[in-house]
């Protein structure tokens, strides 16, 4: 078993409800049940804003961390309809907020638009996990790594602290499609990610994608990848436990 500390993130997407405090509450007595079998596992589940406070409330001897999914770029208050900014989100209780995941670049988020996100964000005190990888058109086109290279560079300030930022690789293609990268073409832009990223220590760096519990074997043997980031399966207690059961297996 590894002792380099691994991430599991829950993306909820829009899904969930005060009823399903279900589904959190099994997942933090897992995590605290096996915190001395896991050395060094953390848990974060990102969950609708309208749920944070509830849940963050209602939890008893917290072990896992709540996040939010996005957030909007402006700082502070404003006319924006509909929309919730970082430090309303801090206010709420998230220590993690998802920002450029490619469902919200689907619908208009530009690197410039991520590159606010962030910043504000880390104003704000939040962890950010931030989402970057290439369409099927660019993987098809033999883009995947300048691809990758544009949306690190173009969303990320110079003076940033980069040590706020984990980074999750998802292939726009591989997300919500039941379909993964291979193995050895995985462990290689991992690798060209964490070169590109010029921090002292190497970045944390995530794989997201159709990740579940029988797939998971083939990425634990990629010891670079620090963790995952899961969609639909972090939204059933059974299938997000079995995964971190599958991965120290
Ligand atoms: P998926 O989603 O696991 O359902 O493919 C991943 C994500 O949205 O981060």
């Amino acid at each position: 078993m590894t002792n380099k500390l691994k991430y599991f993130v829950g993306n909820w997407k829009m899904f969930g409800d005060l009823k399903s405090f279900n589904i959190v509450n099994k997942i933090n007595k897992f995590s605290k049940k096996t915190k001395n079998v896991y050395k060094n596992n953390k848990v974060i589940l990102c969950v609708p804003s309208t749920l944070i406070y509830f849940y963050n409330k209602k939890l008893v001897s917290k072990s896992i961390s709540l996040g939010a999914q996005n957030c909007h770029y402006n700082d502070d208050y404003g006319s924006f309809t509909g929309s919730v900014n970082a430090k309303m989100l801090k206010n709420m209780g998230a220590e993690y907020v998802i920002i450029g995941h490619s469902e919200n670049r689907m619908e208009g988020d530009t690197n410039e638009i991520i590159k606010k996100k962030i910043k504000s964000a880390i104003k704000r005190k939040l962890n950010v996990i931030f989402c970057i990888g290439e369409t099927l058109k660019e993987k098809k086109g033999g883009k995947t790594f300048s691809s990758l290279k544009r949306q690190i560079k173009n969303s990320l300030e110079k003076k940033i602290n980069l040590k706020k930022i984990i980074f999750a690789y998802e292939p726009v293609w591989a997300v919500g499609s039941d379909k993964t990268p291979k193995t050895e073409e995985l462990r290689k832009i991992i690798k060209f990610i964490k070169k590109n990223i010029k921090l002292k220590k190497l970045p944390k760096v995530l794989y997201g994608g159709s990740v579940n519990s029988k797939n998971m074997r083939s990425f634990s043997s990629i010891s670079d990848i620090d963790g995952f980031l899961i969609g639909r399966a972090s939204q059933s207690s059974k299938k997000f436990i079995d995964i971190i059961k599958n991965y120290y297996k």
